[in-house]
């Protein structure tokens, strides 16, 4: 199993040397580095592409370890000539993260199908079938040398073209025949000995894009589909001619001096600096590039079909996906928070009138006031979002609100019903699991909406209508701002459902002037950066770190304690206050770090009441409060003293110091802040 970043990269008349060759895949998969990854490789053309069918071969490249690791012992082999120049050349390039099969040269990507690499692929996804395919395919005497259930795709690729009917067959047709056996999710990019020069894409269930480059105009911006239909002959196929003579009006090509260039990636960041026109296949999507023309297939149309895939425009912008003057992109991401919530708002509340829009949702507002029950769910970070808002979801609309982990729904079939209405939160909108609950709930014929910061992902795509959140790019593993623009999204969504009544216009009209006033206040708690890491230098070297609080404030225990595992690796806990002498009181001593938050809502008694149970078994706590509070001073070993806002926004704030902490601990702790072992940024298996 297999998934983490894919990048290919074509060019066709454009001359390019080998060194640029590299570099462009190099610099391609190091855009996708924060997806989490142990190995790399890279496959390219040995010769001129064009001399393969006279012996030349492809050659992989493939590491354990980091993607510079990779580029800095190609350079240094000088294995290849270097200044050697492609005028139309294809190499693929890919990171995984080792589940099944350690992280080695043999299980990395690009997977062959012999010695030779007459077909080489790079695969993000899982293969659930692989066991019998390769048991069939070692029944025909096909060696296998990897453990991954990649190395089925190439193998079988070569089956399918050992075994062809005719000799004339085409790449993508190769490739239509292997997917159709495949079973799992995937996205894939094929490159062969066989057909110099040209690239075969697909995917089903995890996303792909193609970006596309050409000086001169291309001849479409919609590229129609071509349906292979099979039924025409009985031999099972469309008679050639009528195809490619179809196949020609459906193609992208650059209508004058037909140099063109094209990125296959599985994230847009990696295409971003090269091109922003850009499409992303659907699932069983066959894309082909042959003589610098794109065309784009499918086996069958199927209901909902759209007749073509439009090239987007990306909005993305370069900067937005370095890092600048930050030394890693989640301390980046923290700091961007005042201008990304901006982002969430922008165009959507009306300060003035209290008014606040949805554009995704407005078309279905009817829809959804008609539900009985909202169900939030989420995986990671996300649910936290949903754990969050639920309180003020459930004031500003009335409604009983459920809040899910994806996995658990899934596990416990819960039962959902058609007036239901179930946001799927997700910062990738790729996640499994949240993917697989969203499916789950329209199976059922709830209605659903998508909170996701990606255009085109899955979860977008397939949920009834959405809110996209607006955050930007999010590089760092550990999410930040992607937290707090759900956040903000969910409240603007209580915000929309409540505007005609006319018993919660007071409540609504202080939280739309508290969003307003929102982002200087987080400029405000960002200015105690020193102050926490002061404080981290005191606390790095412990095993374990317990975070406290209720209420509001309960999703920001656990989400700062997840942010403390993911990164530091310390032990940490979140929890609720109201149960602290059920259970947790027996860990309170004087060496036990504990952080307990304590702001001045509903809950502030109580609050104060844990503290000092704390403080009557030794334990030193460190509060976070509200600004000025005389309380909570008295009985804290120290404070971290934050601006107030309104109540159910305040965990926005509450939130970041510990956001702070974890990132400087881990940088105490001497760990790769984006890159924390183990994890992926987006993880797209069940
Ligand atoms: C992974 C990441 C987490 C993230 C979770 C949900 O586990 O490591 O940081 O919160 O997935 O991701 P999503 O893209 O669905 O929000």
């Amino acid at each position: 199993m297999n998934f983490a970043g894919i990048f290919a990269y074509l060019n066709y008349k454009v001359p390019r040397t080998r060194k640029t060759i590299f570099e462009i895949l190099v610099k391609g998969l190091q855009r996708l580095e924060h997806r989490g990854y142990d190995s790399a490789g890279i496959a390219v053309d040995e010769d001129n592409g064009k001399e393969h069918k006279n012996g030349g071969c492809i050659c992989l490249f493939r590491n354990k370890g980091k993607v510079k690791a990779l580029a800095d012992e190609l350079y240094k082999q000088k294995l290849l000539d270097f200044d050697k120049e492609f005028e139309i050349h294809f190499g693929i390039a890919h990171t995984r993260w080792a589940t099944h099969g350690v992280p080695n040269e043999v299980n990395s990507h690009p997977q062959r199908s012999d010695k030779n690499s007459e077909f080489v692929v790079v695969h993000n996804g899982i293969i659930t079938n692989y066991k019998d395919l390769r048991k069939f395919l070692e029944s025909k005497e096909y060696e296998f040398e990897s453990e991954t259930d990649t190395e089925v795709i190439p193998k079988l690729t070569k089956y399918v073209y050992d075994n062809r009917e005719s000799e004339d067959v085409r790449f993508s047709t190769l490739v239509e025949r292997v997917v159709q056996q495949l079973e799992g999710a995937f996205a894939l990019v094929f490159k062969s000995l066989h057909f110099p020069g040209e690239a075969v894409a697909t995917r089903r269930g995890s996303p792909l894009l193609i970006g596309v480059h050409s000086k001169c105009k291309l001849s479409t911006d919609q590229i129609p589909i071509l349906y292979r239909t099979y039924k025409n002959n009985k031999n099972g196929g469309t008679s050639k001619a009528h195809q490619i003579e179809t196949e020609s009006l459906q193609r992208l090509h650059p209508t004058e001096e037909k140099s063109v260039e094209f990125y296959f990636a599985s994230d847009a960041s990696a295409i971003i600096e090269h091109t922003n026109r850009a499409l992303f296949l659907e699932d069983d999507d066959i894309a082909a590039v042959a003589n610098g023309c794109l065309s784009i297939h499918r086996i069958e149309r199927s209901v909902g079909d759209l007749a073509s895939r439009a090239i987007h425009t990306l909005q993305m912008e370069l900067h937005q996906i370095m890092k600048g003057n930050f030394s890693a992109f989640m301390q980046k991401e923290i700091f961007e928070q005042p201008e990304s919530v901006v982002n969430t708002l922008r165009g959507r509340v009306n300060f003035e009138t209290s008014a606040v829009m949805l554009g995704g949702l407005k078309d279905h507002l009817k829809e959804i006031k008609r539900c009985r029950r909202l169900l939030l769910i989420g995986c990671g970070t996300s649910y936290h979002a949903a754990v969050a808002t639920r309180q003020v979801l459930e004031e500003l609309t009335e409604l009983p609100v459920m809040v899910e982990l994806a996995s658990d729904f899934l596990d416990r079939s819960t039962p959902v019903f058609r007036d239901d209405v179930c946001f799927l939160i997700s910062q990738s909108g790729e996640t499994a699991d949240t993917f697989m609950a969203l499916r789950y709930c329209k199976g059922r014929g709830a209605f659903t909406i998508g909170i996701t910061n990606t255009v085109g992902s899955s979860i977008s795509r397939e949920t009834d209508c959405g809110i996209h959140i607006n955050a930007g790019p999010e590089i760092g593993v550990a999410s930040t701002k992607a937290y707090t623009s759900q956040f903000v999204s969910l409240i603007m969504f209580g915000l929309m459902m409540s505007q005609d009544r006319i018993s919660l216009q007071q409540r609504r009209k202080e939280i739309i002037a508290g969003l307003q006033t929102l982002p200087n206040l987080i400029k405000e708690v960002l200015s105690l950066d020193e102050k926490i890491q002061l404080l981290a230098r005191e606390l790095f070297q412990h095993k374990s770190l317990l975070i406290m609080g209720r209420g509001y404030h309960y999703a920001t225990c656990l989400e700062g304690a997840l942010k403390i595992k993911e990164i530091t690796y310390m032990h940490s806990e979140g929890i609720l206050a109201g149960e602290l002498k059920h259970g947790p009181l027996a860990l309170i001593d004087k060496r036990m770090p504990v952080i307990m938050v304590v702001m001045r809502d509903p809950c502030y008694t109580k609050c104060q009441n844990a503290v000092q149970q704390v403080a009557a078994r030794q334990g030193r706590p460190i509060i976070l409060c509200t600004k000025n509070d005389e309380e909570s001073r008295k009985f804290a070993y120290k404070t971290i003293e934050i601006p107030h806002s309104v109540d159910c926004l305040q965990s926005i704030l509450s939130v970041i110091p510990l956001q702070l902490l974890s990132f400087h601990l881990a940088v105490l702790r001497g760990y790769d802040v984006d890159f924390p072992r183990n994890l992926a940024k987006s993880v797209t298996v069940e």
